[in-house]
């Protein structure tokens, strides 16, 4: 039953939204523009603030998805947590876009907010401000995705799978921003807002 939910999940979450919009409406690959990522942040650059909500929300609605169906399938929490790893997996890897998404941070939200929703809104709360002091939406990305295993844990009323789970998504997003981490590290990260970013 398991690998059923985790097919599924790995399925919707290959579903790439800021492609299959910056096609209808720009008719480009958005992996070829901005950053190269995609992502609701490179849909922000390439199509604007409108479209690149929608990507946002579409693409965390994926996460919170898989979770309901896991959920909806009575799998052991072991196998909730996995399923939501794997709508992540799909965003990042998707099979109908020959496997070169995103970087999974909308699709984890949606994940992490259905395992440990206090947790993530905090965390949440610190990565807006970072990103609206700093202007680097990777930087925010990167604190939300990390804080959030820590805080679960600090937390001790959630089930230790969901904390492992979360810690081995943290772990993904970081190889994920491997790029954006040596461009932050070199000063070179672009800003939200920047021209031609
Ligand atoms: O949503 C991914 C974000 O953390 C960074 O995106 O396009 O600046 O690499 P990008």
């Amino acid at each position: 039953m398991f690998i059923l939910s985790f097919i599924i999940a790995y399925l919707i979450g290959s579903i790439s939204f800021s492609y299959l919009m910056t096609k209808k409406i720009k008719k480009v690959d958005i992996r070829k523009y901005g950053s190269g990522n995609a992502g609701a942040t490179n849909t922000l650059r390439v199509l604007g603030v409108g479209p690149a909500i929608c990507v946002l929300l579409l693409d965390v609605l994926k996460g919170v998805i898989a979770i309901l169906l896991a959920k909806a399938m009575h799998l052991d929490p072991w196998a909730v947590a996995v399923t939501g790893l794997f709508a992540i997996i799909g965003h990042n890897f998707p099979v109908f876009f020959g496997f070169k998404g995103g970087k999974g941070v909308a699709t984890t939200i949606g994940v992490f907010a259905m395992l440990s929703f206090l947790p993530t809104l905090i965390a949440g709360i610190v990565a807006i401000a970072v990103i609206l002091i700093t202007r680097f939406v990777s930087l925010g990305s990167l604190i939300l995705i990390i804080l959030t295993p820590i805080i679960s844990w600090w937390f001790k009323n959630l089930p230790l799978s969901y904390i492992y789970v979360d810690a081995l998504i943290a772990l993904l997003a970081v190889w994920q921003h491997r790029t954006n981490i040596k461009r932050l590290i070199r000063g070179e990260e672009n800003k939200l807002g920047q021209k031609g970013a």
